[in-house]
């Protein structure tokens, strides 16, 4: 990590995901200058507690960085990038903006190589799930530098760009999922007389130990279900009902619907 710990990291538009990103470089010990914009600065008070310097200046920002990331909602993307055009000549930028393809960063600022990247918001516990697709200027020493920067804050792959709309609807919205499963999970254990903390609590971390004991498992993860199903026991009981209410189904909906929502979002932006 040292070579990155000598650059400085600009965040244009520091809200939930350009904060988060902040937040969890620092809790990651990333030592190097980092700086954070938004138009209203007086929000970036807390940043600027953790040693941020903040400013409201994007244009003086990207020039002062290194890496700029771009975290401003996609219909914000190309005005802010109009506006640090000639700031970022040369240089890495990556943007978190859903939506918005490269091609459209390119013709903007050609001389900048860009990152379409799209994180979640577990960036904040250094639990992102990134994938990230690069355009054809971005070098291997960039690379290197954008999954060192991106382990610091979880997990990432690189992607090819056609995939992006899919991992923003499976992996970027996918805490919004998981939250719903975990309420439900909470209230069912209240159901069946848990106290809320315990309920919650054992909601939580069973979600979060069968996603590490997924990414871990050798073999199909169908056979972690295997090795909780007693025959005739009570895991089988829970199931029966789970597979009669087509849960499977809503999930594969979800996803299938907020991937098709990206290109409507697109088509409104005017982008194609
Ligand atoms: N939220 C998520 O879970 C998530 C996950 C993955 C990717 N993303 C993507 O990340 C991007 C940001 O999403 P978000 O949820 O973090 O939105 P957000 O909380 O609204 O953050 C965007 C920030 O941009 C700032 N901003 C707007 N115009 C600006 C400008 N001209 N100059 C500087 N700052 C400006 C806004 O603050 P001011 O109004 O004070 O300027 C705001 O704080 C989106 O493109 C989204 O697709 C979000």
């Amino acid at each position: 990590m040292d070579d990155l710990m000598e650059d400085t990291i600009t965040v244009i538009g520091a809200g939930v995901i350009g904060g988060a990103i902040v937040k969890g470089l620092i809790k990651g010990g990333y030592r190097g200058k980092i700086i954070a914009t938004r138009r209203k600065a007086e929000k970036l008070k807390e940043l600027e507690g953790l040693g941020v310097h903040i400013t409201s200046d994007n244009v003086k920002a990207a020039e002062e960085a290194d890496i700029v990331f771009i975290c401003v909602k996609p219909n914000d993307v190309l005005k802010v990038l109009e506006e640090i055009k000639n700031s970022i000549s040369g240089k890495l930028v990556i943007s978190t903006a859903a939506t918005v393809p490269l091609k459209h960063y390119k013709k903007v600022a050609p001389q900048a190589r860009f990152v379409r990247s799209m994180p979640n918001v577990a960036i904040l516990v250094q639990e992102s799930f990134t994938a990230y697709a690069c355009d054809n200027d971005v070098t291997p020493e960039d690379k290197e530098k954008i999954r060192k920067i991106f382990e610091i804050l979880g997990v990432c792959q690189e992607v090819e760009e056609k995939h992006m709309d899919a991992v923003t609807a499976l992996s970027g919205s996918g805490p919004g999922y998981i939250t719903i499963i975990i309420e439900a999970l909470m209230y069912a254990g209240l159901k069946v007389g848990l106290p809320r903390d315990l309920a919650l609590q054992s909601a939580a971390q069973t979600v979060l130990g069968t996603g590490k004991l997924a990414m871990e498992f050798h073999g199909h993860i169908t056979a972690i279900k295997d090795m909780v199903t007693t025959p005739g026991g009570t895991t089988i009981e829970a199931i029966y009902e789970l597979e009669g209410s087509q849960i499977r189904q809503a999930l594969m909906r979800a996803v299938e619907k907020a991937t098709e929502k990206c290109q409507k979002i697109r088509e409104n932006l005017g982008l194609r």
